[in-house]
């Protein structure tokens, strides 16, 4: 690829403005009524709107082209896709983790990107991200870690953030390892601590990279089982990036097929696995059966 680098142009991307919120909606229901197990409520807006999203990685490698997406409140979307399809790039551009090079990002209707408005620190009090290699901080013990971040982001009291850490913990199984440290726990154990302090800051939308895709075999079903429980009890939006078939068929109410920077397809999960409508998408899901 280096040996071609001075053939290739920059690629310049032009895209439209935002839509009007209220056109969007339309838009995206007409689009989604039938790609998900979401339950529609009149006059529901998305939660995240992803219009023409472009990245493109020194001028010249364009990783995501030209992706739309809307989420609604309290849907669950899985992402699938081969290697380097850009999934964890279209992830990274929701929180700004990576600037979107052209497109637009709207959380609740505000846009996000290409403003110097946007407080990234505040935005991603609201976009909560579990990563594939959990993220904590090895000094501070589980419960320590799950409070960090309700103290020193949203100002909590250290007895507050005390009680929703214990709380959160507890909801994900680890009650009796509050004190421990990370090295002191196994690897699906640390995920799910990553998850109870993401959850403790009670965002908006919660973004899953590949979250058990480090584990060892038999640490997957516990971390698993606890996202589980947030899709089907908790509200929450959830966008999660994962190769766990199982858990996208059962738990997403929609499944989106990355491929090549591109939503090459999305749909019910039935639909997608069972029927597949394009070719890339048979192909991917026969190679991880
Ligand atoms: N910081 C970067 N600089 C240059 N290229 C990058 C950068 N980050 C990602 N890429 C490229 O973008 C493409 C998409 O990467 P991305 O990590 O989004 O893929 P992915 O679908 O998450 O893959 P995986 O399943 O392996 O995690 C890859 O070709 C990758 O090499
Ligand atoms: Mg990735």
């Amino acid at each position: 690829m280096a040996a071609k680098k001075h053939h290739v142009p920059h690629v310049k991307v032009e895209v439209p403005p935002a839509l009007d919120a209220a056109e969007a909606a339309r838009q995206a229901y007409a689009n989604d009524k039938a790609l998900t197990r979401h339950h529609f409520v009149e006059g529901e807006h998305p939660i995240v709107r992803i219009e023409h999203l472009n990245k493109t990685f020194d001028g010249e490698t364009q990783v995501l082209k030209d992706v739309n997406l809307d989420v609604w409140p309290g849907e669950v979307v899985v992402v699938l896709g081969p290697s380097g399809s850009g999934k964890s790039t279209m992830l990274r551009c929701i929180n700004l983790l990576e600037t979107p090079t052209a497109g637009h990002i709207l959380i609740e209707d505000k846009e996000i990107t290409g403003t110097s408005k946007t407080d990234v620190n505040k935005l991603r009090q609201n976009l909560g991200m579990v990563f594939q290699s959990f993220n904590l901080f090895p000094h501070l013990t589980a419960k320590g870690n799950v409070m960090i971040g309700q103290t020193k982001v949203l100002k909590k009291s250290k007895e507050e953030a005390e009680k929703e850490a214990l709380k959160q913990l507890a909801a994900v199984g680890l009650e009796d390892r509050a004190d421990f440290k990370p090295a002191q726990l196994s690897g699906g154990q640390q995920q799910r601590v990553a998850i109870a302090r993401a959850v403790a800051m009670h965002p908006d939308v919660l973004l899953f990279d590949e979250p058990t895709s480090a584990l060892d075999p038999e640490l997957v079903r516990g971390v698993l089982d606890v996202m589980r429980d947030l899709a089907e009890n908790s509200g929450m939006t959830m966008i999660v990036v994962t190769h766990e078939m199982g858990f996208a068929r059962e738990v997403a109410d929609r499944v989106v097929f990355m491929e090549g920077g591109v939503v090459v397809e999305q749909g019910l999960p039935e639909e997608v696995f069972d029927h597949p409508q394009n070719e890339r998408t048979a192909e991917f899901l026969g190679s991880i059966k």
